[in-house]
């Protein structure tokens, strides 16, 4: 029995996520908690005639802590994409002062109900809000690292569409699957083109169109923020990409061979952490492919960063920079 619960389930991205869940086989039951509007999304998810169950939990009163409760016991996987999407001319990092709190809370709710589910963390700024996450597991004592995912994915779905239809005529988006490393913003995100079968089209390209290209997989939200004129972010695409890790996670407790890029804490405690923070200044969390288990996170392949050419290795720097700053800042809050 596989139990799925979704925090902020009611909103842009958890109504498509929580569909795309209710239609996954291998989820038994679909649990969806949201401060407001969730018992309308449970009840009519639930007349869908997939074969989990759907229970909704909202709850009475800002005191009452039950039905975060409720909805978190028996949880094998919590995905959190909980908390407010930005509006044109703000930064990922002006929306800590709101998240950051809401994300502790939930943390908090996981520690005490569901200590031992895979977390996933969409609820931006993900290359704060994750540490934060992990601060509150360690300050309860039930921190696992292998289990705690930041959701870059939306970075390598935008990476495989953006270069294929640069090339529309002869590839398709699925062709591709391009690591994207760093962190979740700006120039954090460092999608690597220059390994695997995107090589040799990324170098065909002409110098200020590979620039284009970096450009517009480092700064794809700000085209949906700006499309959108103040009603929100990306939301289906990341409902989409949520699904696509929260997928590959259920799929690999059955297969082996399962890889994902996300945005993890280098513990290392976990095969080829260690040797990922010498390439990239002993920073703690990072973006990097890794394999995926019936543990979790059984392995990072920090070979990429061995494999990546010298304008990657540029972009890594800055990327490393602002990281460190945003990891900082995450721990602090739970810290100070
Ligand atoms: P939204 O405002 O549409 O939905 C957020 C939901 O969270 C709302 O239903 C709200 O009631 C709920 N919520 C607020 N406080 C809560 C709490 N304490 N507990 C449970 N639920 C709570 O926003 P959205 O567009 O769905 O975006 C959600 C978050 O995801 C934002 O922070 C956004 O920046 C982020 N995001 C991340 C990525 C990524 O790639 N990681 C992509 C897109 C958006
Ligand atoms: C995205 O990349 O679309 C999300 O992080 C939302 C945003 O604020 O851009």
């Amino acid at each position: 029995m596989v139990k799925v619960t979704v925090c902020g389930a009611a909103g842009g991205i958890g109504q498509p996520l929580s569909l795309l869940l209710k239609l996954n086989q291998n989820v038994d039951e679909l649990s969806l908690f949201d401060v407001v509007n969730v018992p309308g999304v449970g009840a009519d998810l639930s007349h869908i005639c997939s074969d989990s169950k759907t229970e909704s939990f909202v709850p009475s009163s800002k005191e009452d802590k039950s039905a975060l409760a409720n909805s978190l016991k028996g949880s094998d996987l919590v995905i959190i994409p909980a908390g407010v999407p930005r509006k044109p001319g703000m930064t990922r990092d002006d929306l800590f002062n709101i998240n950051a709190s809401i994300v502790r809370d939930l943390a908090q709710g996981i520690a005490e109900n569901a200590p031992k589910a895979f977390v996933l963390i969409i609820s931006n700024p993900v290359n704060s809000t994750v540490p934060i996450v992990a601060e509150t597991l360690k300050k309860n004592g039930v921190f696992n690292p292998q289990k705690l995912f930041g959701v870059t994915t939306l970075d390598i779905v935008r990476a495989n569409t953006f270069i294929s239809q640069l090339y529309a005529k002869e590839t398709k988006p699925s062709d591709f699957n391009i690591n994207v490393i760093g962190g979740h913003s700006g120039e954090t995100i460092v999608p690597l083109y220059s390994l695997g079968n995107s090589k040799s089209y990324y170098e065909k390209l002409s110098q200020d169109d590979q620039k284009a290209l970096i450009h517009r997989v480092q700064f794809g939200g700000d085209e949906v923020v700006q499309a959108k004129n103040g009603a929100g972010s990306a939301t289906l695409s990341m409902a989409y990409a949520g699904y696509r890790l929260a997928e590959s996670i259920l799929k690999s407790f059955k297969e082996s061979s399962v890889v994902e890029c996300t945005f993890l804490n280098l513990d290392e405690s976990i095969k080829g952490a260690k040797e990922a923070k010498q390439l990239i200044n002993g920073l703690d969390f990072f973006s990097l492919p890794v394999k995926l288990g019936v543990n979790g996170i059984e392995e990072v392949h920090y070979q990429v960063l061995q494999q990546i050419s010298d304008d990657e290795k540029k972009l890594l720097q800055v990327a490393i920079d602002q990281l460190t700053k945003n990891i900082e800042k995450g721990v602090a809050f739970i810290k100070n």
